[in-house]
């Protein structure tokens, strides 16, 4: 893992909006692989204004509520249309999103998983973590080989999300997901985290045991994660010091 410490959340965006843009220039059909949530909206803003070309790219959400018509504002269809596909030059067809309404949600999830294949893979997955270290909807105890499926939310997720949706209760309980062992599979995962409510999340992540029960653990076990974070995120990290010092020397070949 490559933990990456930046002073404030835009300069960590842009760290990621530095690595996402290589590898469009360097592989205009790259297939990446995105997320939603508050996360992520900054480095939505950064890639827009970079004005990159798309036209070529692939993309694959994470997950999506289920039973949440498409048009609802807080489906993460909405979101990645608003925040991120209605600006870019992106083609429709290369949107991939898991459909919450699919009437066999079984088949659909095996679909969705022989779509990333068909597409030659993931090449950078983007990832949030949640306060109960979930990537995805992986929630703890997740299978750490689990594809692509439907999960139920923890009350401690509704909590969280109850800010999108006016109350806990108006959360939906249920998502499709990509699996743990969907997301090990991406050749490079791109995690951030911003804010000090995330500080216990990412020290969990990063420097605590791999288990189920904090699922972003495993990626200790991904030859080639890099993990965004602004001061506060970082601010429970024994080691901060060391990624901070390691970063500021890296080669010059290696900057992001
Ligand atoms: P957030 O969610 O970006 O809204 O904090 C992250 C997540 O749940 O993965």
């Amino acid at each position: 893992m490559e933990i990456i410490i930046q002073p404030t959340q835009q300069a960590a965006t842009d760290v990621a909006a530095r690595l996402i843009a290589r590898l469009l220039i360097a592989k205009p059909h790259a297939v990446i692989g995105l997320a939603t949530g508050s996360t992520p909206l900054s480095l939505y803003q950064s890639l827009i204004s970079m004005n990159l070309d798309w036209s070529q790219a692939t993309t694959f959400n994470l997950d999506e509520y289920i039973g949440l018509p498409r048009e609802h504002p807080q489906s993460y269809h909405s979101f990645m249309w608003e925040n991120l596909f209605k600006h870019i030059n992106i083609r429709k067809e290369n949107i991939h999103l898991p459909d919450g309404n699919a009437t066999d949600i079984p088949q659909f999830c095996e679909d969705y998983e022989n779509h990333i294949l068909a597409a030659g893979g993931i090449d950078l997955q983007v990832l949030g973590i949640g306060t109960d270290g979930h990537i995805g909807f992986n929630e703890p105890t997740s299978s750490l080989a689990s594809r692509t499926r439907i999960k139920t939310l923890t009350k401690q997720t509704c909590i969280d999300n109850a800010r999108f949706f006016g109350s806990e209760e108006a959360v939906p309980k249920h998502v499709i997901t990509m699996g743990i062992g969907t997301i090990m599979e991406a050749r490079q995962n791109l995690l951030l985290a911003f804010g000090s409510h995330k500080a216990r999340a990412i020290a969990e992540a990063v420097e605590g045991p791999i288990t189920s029960i904090h699922p972003a653990s495993i990626l200790q076990m991904h030859p080639a994660v890099k993990v965004c974070l602004d001061d506060a995120a970082a601010g429970q990290l024994q080691r901060a010091d060391y990624f901070r010092w390691v970063y500021e020397n890296k080669p010059q070949w290696q900057m992001i």
